[in-house]
């Protein structure tokens, strides 16, 4: 393994890893492109319905480190990915500073919202490492199985939440379509918003490099609310928390590629891939993929961006919007993604016809 120290930061990783996906983030082009996708694991998979029933609750499932490991093994096992995420939720960070979360059938997440100093103030790190170790443990379980069934070329991603989304559930008290709460407190109280955003600013880094440690090659941070802020605070909430993250991720271990996804960032794209020093930038459907390729592309990786009902409607469309895809992005640095998670009624055949088409494109 040779290692690169080249003109911009960014490629201060090593080279030629023999795994396609962590090529491809350092900067390298394949003849075949990487691929995985955004919720690979989960409720379009019969198998993972099963052990999920068994299980009883999605935070059963996720924090049961077996459990865990065998959900982010079923897509690997059934479509060869270039990379498997490790089975958690962005949420378990909430939940491992204090904040009472449930999953409720048919509903999402479910915590008891976060509204005054005094419910930020009661958050903390008395538990965080014990609560979190299911996830250590699951990765550490998952690096080995991906060795033992042979799966070498598999990289192995770990993820948080950005703060601003993370910090949206925790205000709201679950999922939201307006985020009029959230974004009120960003507005009328920013001394006490901008203490919980830091707190999970240095609870997420933190965390992060923990999953490193734990066998994590690659980290990916989901910023899904980014493109619902004003250009302020898309600037005081996505931008500085992210970057502060990078920062402190990169200094404990510089050769760990992460990838932003600023989902609906829109013309913020460029400013976040600037200013943030991410790796890599996942890109979410709407983003033009000629601009991506003649913007973004030579400055870093990119990865994305298929839309994800495209895939749930198959056949013809579908191949050909990956066509469209593939053909602007694969000459470049790129791993071919979805632009945000599978839909959980998407059939197996679509995602198989998928990957065949995508595993036969040559660069
Ligand atoms: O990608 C993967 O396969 C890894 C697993 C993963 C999950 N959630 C499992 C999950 C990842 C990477 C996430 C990230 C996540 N979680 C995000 C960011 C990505 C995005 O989709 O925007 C967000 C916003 C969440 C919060 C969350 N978790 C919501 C809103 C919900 C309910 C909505 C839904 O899809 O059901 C969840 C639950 C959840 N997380 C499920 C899974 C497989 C479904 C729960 C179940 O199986 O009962």
């Amino acid at each position: 393994m040779r290692e690169v120290k080249c003109e911009s930061w960014r490629c201060f990783l090593k080279i030629e890893t023999g795994k396609s996906f962590l090529d491809a983030l350092s900067g390298h082009v394949s003849e075949n492109v990487p691929f995985w996708f955004m919720r690979q694991a989960g409720r379009y998979l019969p198998e993972y319905r099963e052990l999920r029933a068994k299980k009883g609750s999605f935070l059963g499932l996720a924090m049961d480190p077996i459990a865990a490991c065998e959900v982010t093994m079923q897509p690997v096992r059934r479509f060869g990915m270039d990379a498997a995420i490790i089975f958690s939720d962005i949420l378990v960070v909430p939940y491992a500073l204090g904040q009472k979360l449930e999953f409720v059938e048919g509903e999402g997440p479910k915590l008891d919202p976060v509204k005054s100093s005094q419910e930020i103030m009661a958050l903390g790190y008395k538990e965080f490492e014990t609560k979190l170790s299911p996830v250590y443990e699951a990765l550490r379980k998952t690096k080995m199985a991906l060795e033992v069934e042979g799966f070498k070329k598999t990289a192995l991603i770990g993820f948080a939440g950005a703060p601003w989304t993370v910090a949206s559930y925790m205000v709201e008290g679950g999922s939201s379509r307006e985020f009029t709460t959230v974004k009120k407190m960003a507005y009328a109280d920013p001394k006490i918003f901008s203490g919980l955003i830091d707190l999970l600013s240095e609870a997420t880094a933190s965390y992060l490099i923990r999953q490193v440690e734990a066998g994590a090659e690659a980290l990916q941070i989901f910023d899904s609310w980014a493109g619902v802020l004003d250009e302020h605070l898309f600037h005081q909430y996505v931008i500085l928390p992210t970057r502060e993250i990078v920062k402190t991720v990169r200094e404990a271990c510089p050769h760990v590629p992460i990838i932003g996804f600023p989902r609906g960032a829109g013309n913020h794209y460029s400013t976040y891939m600037r200013e943030t020093g991410v790796t890599a930038l996942g890109l979410d459907t709407s983003v033009p993929v000629r601009w991506a390729a003649k913007t973004l592309q030579p400055v870093c990786p990119v990865q994305g961006n298929l839309d994800p009902i495209a895939l749930l409607t198959g056949g013809d469309s579908m191949i050909r919007a990956t066509e469209r895809i593939l053909s602007e992005l694969s000459r470049g640095p790129f791993v071919f993604n979805l632009g945000h998670g599978i839909h959980k009624e998407t059939p197996i055949e679509h995602v198989e016809a998928l990957v065949q088409f995508i595993k036969n494109w040559r660069v």
